[in-house]
């Protein structure tokens, strides 16, 4: 039988290897040779943009090198990246490289793994990533307000043989809520009981930093969709409809493909997964819907009809929209879609994991009884014309909080919730006593995914962020095989930034 891949028009080719890269109109920061001595530049400052189409006056951001989303960062595997970064913008902030297996000093966990970097300070982040595919940065202080400012983007290990594809696209999804004036909401609103309101007039989902894009396609083309949730606390759940697509990785991790299907495709908050989408519809335009707050999200009882009425409306992220002209190639000439090649991540030891218990909960608190940060919290509580006896949510793992100060942004007594020994595998066992869900997130590993309410996961999945949905109990396993204090976090900001943060340490 003759290979599909030896048509004999070029065009027909679908190319490994160096993969031409279409993605975002972005500048690029590419990786560094070993032993080369450039080294990139970036910043964090204020920027102004546009976030919809038709709306009149700028909002205020901060973005890396004032552009939302920051720049892309892109290199070969083996290779290293050298950056030095400013801070321009008038509070403390970090970078951490998500997902990346990266030495504990390069983390980039403001006052935990390197001191805030002050405005006007700068930092040297120098680090080789160990694995391919895609992943991303962001604030590591302060992060749910510096993320909602804009402050995100994309970072891609190329794979030594990646997946056969025409053509690649990144996909950033990403959250604005903006107030009536379409700003950012004021400082206080991220503080601690931001969680219980919902104070955005204005919100828009934006991809690459548009608002609504047309995506390009052509018939027979296939395409590689790497798509990352880097929201500050939207989840996702894509619905392509015509189109069938397959997951090629999760995380940055290669799994067997499998289609998608008919439910919509879940991408939690940090989470990140690939598809391989063929242009395989009839010409025309078609909507990627998101329709996770109508489906996943439980209505609290205090949601006004509006507020039903607009969870319930799903969310155009953006238009496949295929181009004129002869299609590529037959769709039947298509082969099976294939997986990038693996990482290589440590096999976890089941049999002799040692267990750990985390219990995901929530407890209603008055402001001023915020542990230890109580009286700050109440008085800016107060300058906010927020009531003293106003409840707020603590978001907990096993009833501990990890907050930070409000001025320094410092995370205040971290603890470990669990220590670890160098080499031993760790099964994790996320107990979610809420009705909401947690995209959980450790830094520093990669786990395997083992069990979801005791039945084991249909496939083999690695991933460092998974969604545990509201009274689930999943079970991860790692091999603790990278030494430090490692966050381990829910990835929503405001559960993150509401106590439901801790670090393990591995020694
Ligand atoms: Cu995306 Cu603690 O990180
Ligand atoms: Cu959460």
């Amino acid at each position: 039988m003759m290979p599909v891949f030896t048509a004999n028009r070029r065009k027909f080719l679908l190319a490994g290897g160096g993969a031409a890269v279409a993605a975002a109109s972005l500048p690029t920061i590419i990786g560094r040779k070993q032993g080369s001595p450039s080294i990139a530049h970036m910043t964090a400052e204020p920027g102004r943009l546009k976030v919809f189409a038709d709306q009149q006056q700028n909002t205020e951001i901060w973005g890396y090198n004032r552009s939302v989303a920051g720049p892309e960062i892109r290199l070969r595997l083996g290779e290293t990246v050298r950056l030095l970064f400013e801070n321009k913008i008038s509070q403390p902030t970090s970078i951490h490289w998500h997902g990346l297996r990266i030495p504990f000093a390069m983390d980039g966990v403001g006052s935990i793994t390197q001191p805030g970097i002050q405005p006007g300070d700068s930092f040297y982040y120098d680090f080789t990533p160990p694995d391919a595919g895609l992943f991303w940065y962001h604030p590591h202080m302060n992060s749910e307000e510096q993320i909602a400012r804009g402050m995100f983007g994309a970072l891609i290990v190329e794979e030594n043989e990646p997946p056969a594809v025409d053509r690649e696209i990144i996909w950033s999804l990403y959250d604005w809520g903006l107030d009536a004036d379409y700003q950012v909401p004021k400082k206080q609103a991220f503080h601690l009981w931001r969680g219980n309101a919902d104070y955005t007039p204005h919100t828009k989902i934006t991809m690459n930093g548009k608002d609504t894009p047309d995506i390009l396609i052509s018939r027979g083309e296939r395409i590689r969709l790497r798509i990352a949730n880097t929201s500050g606390n939207r989840r996702y759940a894509l619905q392509f409809n015509d189109h069938k697509p397959w997951v090629i990785a999760l995380d940055s991790n290669a799994v067997e493909p499998y289609p998608v299907g008919d439910k919509p495709l879940i991408i939690g908050t940090g989470e990140r997964v690939d598809l391989v989408l063929d242009g395989a519809a009839k010409p025309g335009t078609y909507p990627v819907i998101d329709v996770f707050n109508r489906d996943f999200e439980p209505v609290p009882p205090w949601a006004t009809p509006e507020e039903i009425a607009a969870r319930n409306t799903p969310i155009t992220v953006c238009n496949i929209v295929y181009r004129d002209g002869p299609a590529l190639r037959e769709v039947h000439e298509l082969p099976p879609p294939t997986a990038p090649a693996g990482n290589h991540i440590p096999e976890p030891d089941l049999p002799n994991a040692i267990p750990v218990d985390i219990e995901l909960n929530q407890h209603m608190t008055s402001i001023e009884d915020v542990p230890k940060i109580g009286a700050m919290a109440a008085l800016l509580a107060e300058q906010d014309g927020i009531p003293r006896d106003h409840k707020v949510a603590l978001w907990t793992m096993n009833s501990k909080v990890l907050l930070e100060d409000l001025n320094s942004y410092f995370c205040i007594d971290p603890e470990p919730l669990f220590e670890c020994q160098l080499g031993r595998t760790y099964l994790l066992r996320f107990k979610n006593a809420t009705k909401v869900d947690h995209p959980m997130h450790l830094h520093g590993h990669t786990f395997k995914m083992v069990r979801r309410n005791g039945i084991p996961f249909p496939r083999s999945m690695y991933r460092d962020t998974f969604t545990v949905f509201g009274g689930d109990t999943v079970e991860v396993a790692f091999v603790a095989d990278n030494p430090g204090d490692w966050m381990i976090h829910c990835h929503r900001g405001m559960h993150q930034h509401g106590g439901m943060m801790s670090l393990f340490r591995v020694i």
